[in-house]
């Protein structure tokens, strides 16, 4: 069944519409009574539950995506150096896991043409919103100008890629069972997940990655946890919580290249 939006505010009910046609949402007349749903206020949209949680949505303007901006390390911090970001570099990239689009957003902050690929379609919404928001903001405009969202399997719009559209980068953060360590602190990541599921098919997603890029392929990982499985890794960058795992693109054919 659709996943319900309810709109808290009647002015935004042609936005609401045109959310629901993008994403295949089902707008409701009030909130359900267990369950979640998105709801669509005058300030944003945001995942909400019956259960009640702290609210969950994407946010470019404000909060840690503002701090990140200001003091988060530029290009020596790990995700940039993880992409290639050096010197005059600026690699595109494709976020083939976009989430909530904080990394996507941080690779965008530093130049990087990002697209963002997200499957889930209350995930996407949220996104969209996000960038709805952050293109109305002066300091973030021209940072959201540098970010494209798809609603998408990633690994099967990868496969599809024409040979000049094929990006430097591509960028994997696939959502990982949660260990239930970390769920007292973040019961609103908890909320975002059991919405989301886990990302089972992420093997299947870094052989796609690894046929598409260009340059390099990046995998996010929990500082301990291991690597997906199914491609050799060619380096690691070590984090304080997370890992990146590098692979190198696979190799172009002799005769593909007109050799
Ligand atoms: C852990 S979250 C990513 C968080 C993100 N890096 C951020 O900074 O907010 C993983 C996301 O990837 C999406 N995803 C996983 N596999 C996908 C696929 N094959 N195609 C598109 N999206 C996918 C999931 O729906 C989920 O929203």
């Amino acid at each position: 069944m659709a996943f319900p939006l309810f709109l808290s505010d009647p002015e935004r009910r042609e936005r609401a519409e045109e959310l629901a046609r993008r994403y295949g949402l089902h707008v409701v007349a009030a909130p359900p009574d267990a369950g979640y749903w998105l709801e669509l206020s005058a300030a944003r949209l945001e995942l909400a539950a019956a259960a009640g949680h702290g609210a969950v949505f994407a946010d470019f303007v404000d909060g840690a995506a503002r701090h990140r901006r200001e003091f988060g390390g530029g290009r020596g911090q790990p995700v940039a150096r993880a992409v290639g970001l050096k010197g005059a570099a600026t690699p595109s990239v494709v976020d083939a896991t976009a989430g909530l689009g904080r990394d996507a957003f941080v690779l965008a902050s530093l130049g990087c043409a990002v697209t963002l690929i997200e499957r889930s379609p209350v995930a996407a919404a949220l996104l969209d919103d996000a960038l709805e928001r952050a293109s109305r903001d002066a300091t973030t405009a021209p940072i959201a100008a540098r970010m494209t969202l798809v609603h998408a399997d990633a690994a099967e719009w990868l496969s599809t890629l024409a040979e000049d559209a094929r990006p430097d980068v591509v960028y994997l953060d696939p959502m990982f069972p949660d260990t239930g360590k970390s769920a007292a602190a973040k019961k609103d990541m908890q909320a975002f997940q059991s919405v989301i599921g886990d990302d089972l098919d992420a093997d299947r997603l870094l052989v796609a990655a690894v046929a598409a890029a260009k340059k390099r392929v990046v995998v996010k990982r929990p500082r301990l946890g291991a690597p997906l499985a199914g491609v050799a890794r060619s380096g690691e960058l070590p984090g304080k919580s997370t890992r990146f795992d590098l692979y190198a693109p696979r190799p172009v054919p002799s005769a593909a290249k007109g050799l």
